[in-house]
């Protein structure tokens, strides 16, 4: 199985993780309001230069995204894969990307998003905090090399 994970680029890129993101937003713990089209179009011509944006593709066909999200010594990481193509190692192939450009990942995960936890877990992060039903966990530098 090759999953091939690139910069997001085109407007149908774009558009790619919108959709998904909204599918799956009672997964994230930052602002989970719907994206229209409008506002994902201003994110496409004006990325914030703290984010980059990645594609996911599984024999060619988009399969999920990538973003990362610098934040001082750390960069928060999130992953979304299509529920179509789930449990094919997708989501760890991303980490093991981000580990390798980052020396220090961090992700913030609902505490009922069991699947969430153990691919954290698997991959080497740390649980560090918990608040609010959210939880935080990292993956140290020296830990990224084991993931990657
Ligand atoms: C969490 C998510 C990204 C996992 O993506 P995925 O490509 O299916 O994950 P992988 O196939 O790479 O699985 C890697 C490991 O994660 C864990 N995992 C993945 N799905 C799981 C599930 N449904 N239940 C329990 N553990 C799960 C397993 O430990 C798995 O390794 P194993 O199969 O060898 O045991 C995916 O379910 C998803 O997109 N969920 C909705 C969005 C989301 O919650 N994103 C994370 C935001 S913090």
């Amino acid at each position: 199985m090759g999953v091939a994970i690139r910069e997001a680029r085109s407007a149908l890129d774009f558009e790619y993780v919108r959709r998904l993101r909204n599918a799956n937003r009672g997964f994230l713990t930052g602002d989970a309001r719907r994206i229209g089209l409008l506002r994902q179009l201003r994110f496409w011509l004006r990325r914030p230069p703290s984010i980059d944006l990645y594609v996911a593709e599984l024999d060619g066909r988009r399969c999920g995204y990538l973003l990362l999200r610098r934040d001082g010594d750390t960069t928060w990481i999130t992953e979304v894969v299509d529920a179509r193509h789930r449990g094919r190692g997708v989501a760890q192939a991303m980490i093991r990307f981000a580990a390798a450009r980052r020396p220090h990942l961090s992700a913030e995960i609902l505490s009922a998003n069991e699947a969430s936890l153990r691919l954290h877990a698997r991959a080497g992060f740390e649980r560090v905090g918990a608040a609010d039903g959210r939880e935080r966990h990292v993956l140290a530098a020296g830990e990224a090399s084991r993931a990657a």
